[in-house]
């Protein structure tokens, strides 16, 4: 597999699609989370990976306000997840807030794919009207900080112990047109 580089970033080979995932990919996001190698299954879940992986898969696509998961596929095969969630946290300002994750399958990595799911996200979470995107990360994640970064959204970043807060703003920066989903 091949991906080219425009200004410094990877697009996504050609054959890679994304569209909505609902209740129905419920069965392709749990396998998609079962591949995962100890590592990215550390990254995401911050230990080990949860035991119910299929509970886990029908949060991700769950269809209710203040809830999106976007898929990428080579053909019917899922190779990478982006989901957000109402944070869980009280709400302090005055815009809705989401928590977001993103999956992409190991042996895809690096062909921007995590980068165009964020995109994505972003496009929808804007037209819902929500300004503001968290993503909690472990500060030693740092390919996942690029991706945060190299999508060019105003963010804040905070600290603590070994977990980074990034808060994106969604009306603070210019937003790349994903590919027509
Ligand atoms: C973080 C993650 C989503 C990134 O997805 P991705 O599809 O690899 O992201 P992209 O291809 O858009 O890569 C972004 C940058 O990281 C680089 N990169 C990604 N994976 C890499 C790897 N394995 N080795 C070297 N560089 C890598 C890319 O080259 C790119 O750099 P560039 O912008 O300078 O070109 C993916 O690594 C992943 O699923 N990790 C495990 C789960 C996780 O950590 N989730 C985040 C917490 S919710």
């Amino acid at each position: 597999m091949s991906a080219k580089a425009t200004h410094g970033r990877h697009i996504p080979p050609a054959d890679i699609h994304f569209r909505d995932l609902d209740h129905d990919d419920v069965p392709a996001v749990e396998d998609l989370y079962r591949r995962m190698n100890e590592h990215d299954s550390y990254m995401r879940f911050f230990g080990a990976r949860p035991k119910h992986l299929n509970t886990v898969a029908e949060y991700t696509c769950r269809r209710a306000e203040g809830s999106y998961a976007v898929g990428a596929f080579r053909d019917d095969r899922l190779l990478g997840i982006a989901n957000y969630v109402r944070g869980p946290r009280p709400q302090t300002r005055p815009h809705p807030d989401v928590e977001i994750a993103i999956t992409v399958d190991h042996s895809v990595q690096a062909h921007g794919i995590g980068t165009d799911l964020l995109e994505h996200l972003a496009a929808h979470a804007r037209s819902a009207g929500i300004r503001w995107m968290t993503a909690e990360v472990l500060a030693e994640n740092s390919l996942m900080i690029r991706v945060l970064r190299d999508v060019g959204l105003s963010h804040h970043l905070h600290l603590d112990g070994t977990t980074m807060t990034l808060e994106i703003d969604l009306q603070g920066g210019d937003l790349k047109e994903p590919a027509a989903i």
